[in-house]
């Protein structure tokens, strides 16, 4: 990619940087973001999106949030400030647990640390934010190597929303196969859904997949069932937000439908994601808490006005496929074949 999804300049009075997510694929442009305001607000409008990145930028984001405290403060204001911080980054976005899993270990690397000094905490802060960065590339990495066997020479693959590095670290989780696979040699065609309502799969997906000079076709939502049925498909691989006890797994709206449309046709429902993206807390599918977005996102796409003036709108960001339609779930540890609750847990205590 022309530049990292995300990167932090400076020590611990520095900034983070990031592509503009909402401008691409017309402009790579990169912003600096120099305060937790500013972070929360990139997370919120989608400048920085995809379940790891958010995560990663949530990190980042505490490290700015505890610069307003003074290096000669007292460490337990230093402590006060992360607990503020850490609330409020939390309230962005409520589906990816990405976000909450980094803003724990944030919190849990300051009470762990045994400093003294406020200098030393925020420099633990910049620490552990950039470990979490760093460890996602990897995990991303490793997925892709876990999982790219299941691409076949010649195979189609369907896949939805974005998830692949501008959705991480780098490299992706759903596209870290294809990217793996394509460095193996294999031919093979991707089909992507546009992804309604704000076309991460149109903007982002065949931005990235062609700049590998991956084989992609751009299809509207409504078209995968036709495809299907036309024989394809032979895979589908998606990434997810949060992915509960039992496996049911939250993504992009309109990859619960995907998942229906391939158990029908008999095709094989795959989806990638790291271990920081399992919550364990949360039983099943039903109790994942679903973002609502702003109406004009669906009535006014890109901005042009689609649909009468006031005009009811539904506009949630992301649906539940339940585990029975996924297939597996390729992690950075492996394949969990057929999951569930018990799969799910021994998998994630290997
Ligand atoms: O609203 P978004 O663009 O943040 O939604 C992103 C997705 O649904 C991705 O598929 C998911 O976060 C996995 S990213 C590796």
């Amino acid at each position: 990619m022309t530049a990292p999804t995300i990167k932090w300049t400076g020590s611990t009075d520095g900034h983070a940087e990031l592509i503009d997510q909402t401008l691409l694929p017309c402009e790579v442009r990169v912003v600096s973001v120099k305060s937790v305001k500013e972070m929360w607000h990139a997370i919120k409008v989608l400048q920085i999106r995809g379940a790891p990145a958010i995560g990663i930028g949530a990190a980042y984001g505490v490290v700015l949030g505890v610069q307003e405290v003074p290096d000669s403060a007292p460490i337990e204001q230093l402590h006060d400030k992360l607990t503020e911080v850490c609330d409020y980054l939390a309230a962005s976005r409520p589906t990816a647990v990405n976000l909450f899993w980094a803003l724990g270990r944030m919190k849990k690397s300051a009470e762990s640390a045994g400093v003294s000094t406020t200098v030393q905490l925020k420099e633990i802060l910049l620490d552990e934010a950039k470990a979490i960065h760093r460890e996602d590339a990897a995990m991303c990495r490793a997925i892709g190597a876990n999982g790219a066997h299941l691409i076949a020479e010649g195979n189609g693959i369907l896949t939805h929303c974005n998830a692949g590095g501008l959705a991480t670290a780098e490299y992706g989780t759903a596209l870290a196969l294809m990217f793996t696979a394509h460095e193996q040699g294999k031919q093979f065609a991707v089909y992507a859904d546009e992804t309604r309502p704000l076309l991460q799969g149109a903007r982002l997906t065949t931005w990235e997949l062609c700049q590998a000079g991956i084989d992609v076709t751009l299809i509207c939502d409504n078209m995968a069932g036709h495809l299907m049925k036309l024989g394809k498909i032979d895979l589908v691989i998606t990434g997810a937000d949060r992915i509960a006890a039992n496996g049911d797994a939250a993504n992009k709206i309109g990859t619960y439908a995907v998942a229906v449309l391939a158990k029908a046709h008999n095709i094989p429902f795959y989806i990638a994601a790291p271990s920081s993206t399992f919550d364990l807390a949360t039983a099943g599918g039903d109790e994942i808490p679903i973002e609502q977005r702003d109406p004009r996102e669906v009535s006014h796409p890109l901005g042009q006005q689609a649909a009468p003036d006031n005009v009811k709108v539904y506009n949630p960001a992301f649906d539940v496929t339940p585990h029975e339609y996924i297939t597996a779930i390729i992690t950075e540890k492996g394949l969990i074949e057929s999951p569930d609750t018990a799969a799910v847990k021994s998998h994630l205590c290997k």
